[in-house]
């Protein structure tokens, strides 16, 4: 690491994600974008002068260059394992968007390698570290609504022109739940602080052979269950529902919204208090995660207790187990 304290990151794939992460580094201090890389030298190029970044490489170059601390993996999902397997192996720190690969092999493969070669790495679900999110997961820890028994989310939108190629390619390993099933299901792992022990699912598939429509009903160790409907090409409600012993809180514009809505019943019927809780989230939502890379790879953690890689395989192994009830394979695996 340089005596600077600046963390100095290269970007792998120059592509929607990877520009706007481009700005938020910005927004960030000690946090400096050096590089990316394409495996188009044009785009490489184009993308380095719209973010006045030095240096534009091939995806070799980039993991050879010394300056680079950390690169993150902004491809599409069927490349996450072999470009961070590149980095890793080059002695680069890693951020893998999310899904952090296709499957758990995978992702086993490149967790082993981070820690055999005492490398940080973390998948980029940028919702777990927004403070609204994490003062729900305080409300429900603290039993503001009693036990928490049930959680009911929608999360479905239509998808734009940007995203819709990815999304609809088996060959990208596209598909709802890799590119935003993800969302939801990670978002309960990290509010109850657990794994689902049972599952059960269903999809609905495309003309091209990857899910549309997924739903997935989870029970948790502590019993909790619950049902998550998604969809790449549906407006949903997009909201969460949480039910409780004692009442139930109610989160519109689920994920990233700012407000939230406490009823508490007390075991009746009857609402008896209504509480709305208001938390600020800052206007570009990645800063957060910007911040516990930093504050991990200087204080020498090779993991986000956020999201630790041993959570991030589980729920990659929950993935598997829903595609394989679907008999849904990738091309390529
Ligand atoms: N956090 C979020 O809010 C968020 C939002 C959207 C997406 N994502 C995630 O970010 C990642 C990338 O998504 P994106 O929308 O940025 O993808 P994208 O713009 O479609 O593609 C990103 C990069 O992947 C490579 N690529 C794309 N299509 C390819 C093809 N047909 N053949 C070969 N290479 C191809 C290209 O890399 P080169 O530049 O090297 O050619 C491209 O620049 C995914 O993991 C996705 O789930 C996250």
């Amino acid at each position: 690491m340089n005596d600077r304290k600046v963390l100095r990151w290269g970007i792998m794939g120059a592509g929607n994600i990877g520009n706007r992460m481009a700005g938020s580094l910005t927004a960030v201090p000690n946090n400096k974008l050096i590089a990316v890389a394409s495996k188009s030298a044009v785009k490489a190029k184009e993308f380095a002068d719209r973010h006045n970044v030095k240096n534009f490489y091939n995806y070799h170059e980039i993991v050879n260059d010394p300056d680079i601390d950390i690169i993150y993996v902004a491809t599409t999902h069927n490349f996450h394992f072999e470009n961070a397997k590149l980095a890793l192996e080059h002695g680069k720190h890693v951020l893998i968007e999310k899904a952090f690969t296709v499957n758990a092999r995978e992702a086993r493969v490149l967790a082993n390698i981070a820690r055999e070669n005492k490398l940080f790495l973390m998948e980029a679900i940028w919702t777990r570290f927004l403070p609204s999110i994490n003062l729900l997961k305080s409300k429900l820890l603290n039993g503001e609504i009693g036990i928490v028994k049930q959680i009911n989310i929608s999360y479905g939108k239509f998808v734009g022109p940007d995203y819709e190629k990815r999304l609809k390619d088996p060959a990208l390993a596209g598909g709802v739940t890799l590119d935003m099933g993800i969302y939801p299901i990670s978002m309960v792992c990290y509010l109850l602080g657990e794994i689902p022990i049972n599952i059960k699912s269903m999809t609905r598939f495309s003309d091209l052979g990857v899910d549309e429509i997924s739903n997935y009903m989870f029970r948790f160790p502590s019993g909790c269950l619950a049902i998550i409907c998604t969809s790449y090409n549906l407006e949903m409600k997009n909201e969460a529902v949480f039910y409780g012993s004692k009442g139930f809180i109610e989160f519109p514009q689920f994920q990233k919204g700012e407000r939230f809505v406490i009823n508490i019943h007390d075991g009746t019927n009857d609402i008896k208090d209504t509480i709305e809780v208001f938390e600020k989230n800052h206007i570009d939502g990645f800063i957060y995660q910007i911040e516990e890379v930093y504050n991990c790879i200087m204080n020498g953690k090779l993991e986000s207790d956020t999201i630790p890689l041993n959570e991030t395989i589980g729920i990659m192994d929950l993935m598997d187990k829903m595609r394989a009830e679907w008999g849904f394979v990738y091309p390529f695996e």
